[in-house]
């Protein structure tokens, strides 16, 4: 950084868009504090599309000429162009992508361009751009959420009858299947995408109309723009639609729900890749070597899901204290609004794909899991229904002889299956060999037949419904 900060450095010009009453340009500190055009950039689109309905809008109620209005549309078609294309040459010294737009089109097409901001100020501008930005990243969001969900019902599928122990306290507790076990995270997730849909239509009206805070004493028709841009209605208050920013909060807390659930999956795939668990195997695609142990396969893009709610959450976290204590209306605290909720978009984008892809790619091992499912007396619930359903004891006093017998077990060094007829009936004379079909953890799995339940078959109708609410089936 050059130049002194007095603001009296006989720097750059004032700024041409709102210098009127200035004299001098701002100081070199001044314009790097203010410049937000290297991130707004991303708004561009939205940013020329809420032109083009707002002039139309003007246009049609007589507040500027037809002529003018098409030189206008013209203009910032070629704007769009030359931005898509990458040939535009972003300035700092304007500050932002609607200063830059503006100053661009009237290069373009001279003085008409000084129209287009006719009933509009920066504040409603701004805040359109970003509804509309927003919103075309949650249909995107909601998009790869769905594919998501398709790559583990397909698993969810193939493992409806693959046992592995279902766990409480990271404890063995009850055998499930791994269909089932997936299928959680398809509920989980289609929570989350109802979350995005909530703040998707929550956000949809627009701004644009506001102007600086106020409204106008133009004849502007806010229902029109809002139609063209595709939202529902127009914000009813301008107050509120200069300086609302809870459709953004809102959406960052709907990511941040969504990245601790993908974090969650994402560290039980670290689990179950170790050798401890070997409950899934991850091919090359997504798996990376240790530059000094030749063994090893880690399961780095697991990690790094498990580790993106940081920055999704942080943006959340963020974006509250920067608007926590603003007083009505627009304050420039809330320029620093969007990068956040960029960081947030990209991360999340990245962490689905990434789960979407190991979805894909995972491995499940049949025979690793139902070993696990074997260890840590599993059964033992089955062993105490059994004593209730077959001897008619009460439910307190069949846990209590399970435990013996578990601990019986354990003394062994055995499984409760493993246990002789003889050393059962010597805990409780009343049992007998039919009971060690219960402690099979095949048959414990296919017993939980209860709505929701871990059966297979209750798995196969779960993935049936499941493909029905995705549209897919
Ligand atoms: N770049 C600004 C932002 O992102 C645009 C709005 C500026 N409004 C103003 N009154 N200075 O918030």
């Amino acid at each position: 950084m050059s130049g002194s900060n007095d603001g009296s450095n006989g720097g750059p010009a004032a700024n041409t868009m709102w210098g009127g009453r200035f004299k001098g340009g701002a100081s070199d500190i001044m314009a790097a504090i203010n410049v937000s055009i290297h991130f707004d950039q991303r708004m561009y689109a939205q940013d020329i599309a809420g032109s083009k309905a707002h002039v139309a809008m003007l246009a049609k109620q007589g507040i500027v000429s037809d002529a003018d209005a098409a030189e206008i549309t013209r203009g910032l078609e070629q704007v769009r162009q030359e931005i898509a294309a990458g040939s535009f040459e972003f300035k700092d010294a304007l500050e932002d992508i609607h200063m830059n737009v503006e100053a661009r089109l009237s290069e373009i097409i001279g003085a008409p361009a000084g129209r287009l901001h006719t009933g509009r100020s920066r504040n409603d501008q701004v805040a359109t751009d970003f509804r509309l930005w927003l919103r075309d990243e949650i249909d995107t969001v909601l998009t790869a959420l769905k594919d998501l969900e398709a790559a583990l019902i397909d698993q969810a599928e193939a493992g409806a009858d693959m046992v592995m122990p279902g766990f409480t306290h990271l404890q063995n507790a009850q055998p499930i299947t791994f269909g089932h076990h997936l299928l959680a995270y398809v509920e989980m997730i289609a929570r989350d995408r109802g979350r995005f849909e909530d703040c998707r239509k929550r956000l949809n009206e627009s701004p644009l109309g506001a102007a600086a805070l106020a409204g106008t004493p133009y004849p502007v028709d806010r229902d029109m723009t809002a139609k063209a841009l595709g939202f529902d209605r127009p914000m009813a208050n301008s107050l509120d639609a200069v300086s609302a920013r809870d459709f953004a909060l809102e959406f960052l807390g709907a990511a941040s729900i969504n990245a601790m659930h993908l974090s969650r999956l994402a560290d039980e795939i670290v689990l179950w890749m170790s050798a401890q668990f070997r409950f899934i195997r991850l091919t090359d695609a997504f798996t990376t070597g240790s530059s000094i142990m030749p063994q090893k396969r880690n399961p780095d893009a697991a990690e790094l899901v498990r580790a993106k709610i940081g920055r999704i959450a942080g943006s959340f976290t963020s974006l509250l204290m920067m608007m926590k204590g603003l007083p009505l209306t627009y304050s420039k605290d809330m320029q620093e609004d969007k990068e956040p909720v960029f960081l947030a978009v990209d991360s999340l984008m990245l962490a689905i794909a990434a789960m979407s892809g190991m979805a894909r790619d995972m491995q499940p091992n049949r025979e690793g899991m139902l070993a696990a499912a074997k260890l840590g007396f599993t059964t033992a619930t089955d062993l105490a229904d059994w004593l209730v359903q077959n001897q008619g004891m009460p439910f307190r006093e069949a846990h209590h002889v399970s435990g013996s017998l578990v601990s019986e077990a354990e003394a062994r060094g055995c499984g409760l299956e493993d246990l002789p007829l003889d050393v059962m009936q010597s805990v409780h004379a009343g049992i007998d060999a039919s009971v060690y079909d219960v402690l099979k953890v095949e048959n414990s799995a296919a017993s939980r037949t209860s709505f929701g339940g871990a059966a297979p078959d209750n798995v196969r109708a779960a993935v049936k419904a499941a493909r029905a609410r995705l549209g897919t089936a």
